[in-house]
């Protein structure tokens, strides 16, 4: 693999304090590829790799959206967030970029960027020589955090892993906007699915999007309440709000006879508004 990183020694820095100039996001070629087929997927909560599976049809929608973005306004970097927790933003972030993935004119890659939980590691079943965390943490040796891909997939992955962690000040930091500039540097064919922490958890969220086009508000039907998606656009202005996905939802699939067990709706419900409103 090449070396994608070049350090520029700034005259008043130390080691530690060195910023990353270039970095360069893998390409599918340079991924370590996993094991992969229908029954891991599956087994794992994701469907949007298959399309002949019902439940890979809300995330076609989502994707038709995201494209329609693209196109309408040139955003390629989306983050996926939420106003609290738990509402199940990790699964659309994945199924999302697994949808994007299958189209073949498109690079997509899926990044865990909400450094506390880190769900993608469980997703993938590995534990990632250099994660982000440790790319961001200027562990000795991490100078490019660990890309997968999944074995008869398009899809690059960028995990980080789990635990306690100064991450405001990482995500705010040279090597954070460093790896966030080198997303922006990708071609205008690439597209970027960004898991982010719930936006009132702490600072990280809002610091991520700084860097990003796009943000993407989950909410679970029952437990979100429409004034916390109200604060959520709020706080990150309606400019830059491509969506707000209903996730969990009774009703739809489950109800048309699929018999589901472990899978509910996921869907859009709320347009973004116009540029100029
Ligand atoms: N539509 C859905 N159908 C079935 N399972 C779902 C759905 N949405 C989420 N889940 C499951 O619910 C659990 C929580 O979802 P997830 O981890 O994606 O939430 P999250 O918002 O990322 O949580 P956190 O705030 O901890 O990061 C996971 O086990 C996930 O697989
Ligand atoms: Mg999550």
């Amino acid at each position: 693999m090449r070396n994608p990183v070049t350090y520029q020694q700034e005259h008043s820095q130390g080691a530690s304090e060195r910023t990353p100039t270039a970095l360069a996001v893998p390409t599918l070629r340079e991924c370590e590829v996993l094991q992969w087929d229908s029954a891991i997927a599956k087994s794992r909560g994701v469907y949007g790799f298959d399309s002949l599976d019902p439940r890979s049809r809300s995330f076609n929608m989502i994707r038709a959206k995201i494209h329609e973005l693209r196109t309408q306004r040139g955003w390629r970097l989306f983050g996926v967030l939420s106003a609290t927790p738990k509402v199940g933003k990790s699964f659309i972030t994945f199924n999302v970029a697994a949808a994007l993935s299958r189209d073949p004119r498109f690079n997509t890659t899926a990044v865990d960027l909400d450094l506390r939980r880190a769900s993608l590691t469980e997703v993938l079943g590995v534990d990632p020589p250099v994660s982000i965390r440790a790319f961001l943490e200027e562990r000795p040796g991490a100078s490019m955090p660990t890309a997968y891909a999944l074995d008869g997939e398009r899809l690059v992955i960028l995990p980080t892993t789990a635990g306690p962690i100064r991450s405001a000040e990482l995500l705010a930091g040279p090597r954070a906007q460093a790896l966030l500039r080198s997303f922006r540097a990708t071609s205008e064919n690439s597209l970027f699915m960004v898991d982010l922490p719930p936006v009132f958890a702490n600072d990280d969220a809002v610091t991520t999007m700084a860097q990003l086009d796009g943000y993407i508000v989950v909410a679970e039907e029952g437990r979100t309440t429409t004034r916390e998606v109200k604060d959520v656009i709020g706080l990150l202005g309606a400019q830059r709000l491509a969506g707000v996905i209903l996730n969990k939802y009774q009703g739809g699939i489950v109800s048309e006879g699929y018999g589901f067990d472990s899978y509910y709706g996921a869907g859009y419900y709320f347009e973004p508004p116009a540029v100029d409103s």
